[in-house]
């Protein structure tokens, strides 16, 4: 039998977190979870976002338990604040769903001074995983989902820059944060079955799914190329809800094993299935230098000794 959303048991007494929910695959899969009767956090830029959202998806669903957190994943100090928030308001968290993106963007460097991809597709995500960390142990099997793309499979960490400030590649600079994603739900899959955390740690892509990621990429970068070539593609692309299922199958599914990743068929469209993760991210000794390194930035800005403490080395 095909695995569809009517397979996904119902999510009430659950809460979950889901950054970039008010677009493209995180509001599919806030609408899903909602449905299901989890209590969802939407984790959105800004508030306003936040509030649309939730509009929205009281008028489309038939629940309404949905809280917001404004969660800037391109600043590390606001992403302290929201987890801060989000303690304070939250006994518990069942699952985390580390969504946002952003794609391709011309060169941005943040406050901080990282490039914007690298800080908001994967530093950030795990400053707020890390953040999170004592309220997912404090649940018992939680889940933490993070959300890659098949860029995966092109990606190169850029040991010497990782930030480009000597080059900047838009496209090299997406895959290697995405890369980044798959390479630290792997590493936190071993830390936390080595520490013997009740916490599943998964990645998930959508294959080419029909969102706002790609004419926000356009806009940015004023290239009319790129916007044709989307319109030709569009054919091949599959909606935005397909494209969220590979990550409410890890999220929800009962049959999953921590460090799995879930994508479409062929990587490409189609109903979810276990996918092989980028060669590049089995190496245990990358993983960890990646680790080290992204905790090391992290620290330089924000703490995240709570977290940390719970994982041994
Ligand atoms: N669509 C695809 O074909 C595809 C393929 C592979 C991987 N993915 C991955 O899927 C995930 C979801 O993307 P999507 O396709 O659903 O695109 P989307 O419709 O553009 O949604 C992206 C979400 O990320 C949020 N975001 C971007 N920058 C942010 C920031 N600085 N702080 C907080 N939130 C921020 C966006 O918020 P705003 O609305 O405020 O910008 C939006 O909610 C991304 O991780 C992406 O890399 C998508």
């Amino acid at each position: 039998m095909v695995w569809s959303i009517d397979s996904i048991p119902s999510q009430e007494g659950r809460t979950v977190l889901v950054t970039g929910a008010n677009s493209g695959l995180g509001l599919e899969t806030s609408k899903i979870l909602v449905n299901k009767g989890a209590t969802v956090i939407l984790g959105c830029r800004t508030l306003a976002k936040a509030e649309r959202t939730r509009k929205i998806l009281r008028n489309e669903t038939d629940c309404g338990n949905i809280d917001l957190v404004e969660l800037n994943l391109a600043d590390l100090f606001q992403v302290e604040k929201a987890t801060d928030q989000i303690k304070l308001n939250h006994q518990k968290l069942d699952l985390l769903i580390n969504n946002a993106g952003v794609m391709a963007p011309p060169q941005t460097v943040n406050k901080q001074g990282f490039e914007l991809q690298f800080v908001v597709n994967h530093l950030s995500h795990m400053a707020l995983t890390l953040n999170l960390l004592p309220l997912l142990a404090n649940t018992s099997a939680s889940r933490v989902v993070t959300v890659s793309s098949g860029a995966q499979y092109m990606g190169k960490i850029l040991w010497e820059d990782m930030q480009g400030k000597n080059y900047y590649d838009r496209w090299a600079f997406y895959s290697q944060s995405k890369l980044a994603n798959v390479m630290f739900a792997l590493e936190l899959s071993e830390k936390l079955k080595r520490s013997n955390l009740d916490i599943l740690s998964l990645s998930a892509h959508p294959g080419l799914a029909r969102t706002n990621l790609q004419q926000t990429s356009v806009i940015a970068n004023g290239s009319w190329q790129e916007g044709l070539a989307y319109k030709l593609m569009d054919p091949f692309f599959q909606s935005s809800f397909m494209g969220s299922l590979p990550q409410l199958f890890a999220a929800t599914s009962s049959s999953v094993k921590s460090g799995e990743q879930y994508g479409p068929r062929f990587n490409f469209r189609g109903y979810p299935r276990r996918c092989r993760i980028a060669p590049l991210a089995l190496s245990q000794k990358n993983r960890e230098q990646l680790w080290q390194m992204s905790e090391k930035l992290i620290e330089d800005f924000i703490g995240i000794t709570k977290g940390k403490e719970l994982l041994s080395e």
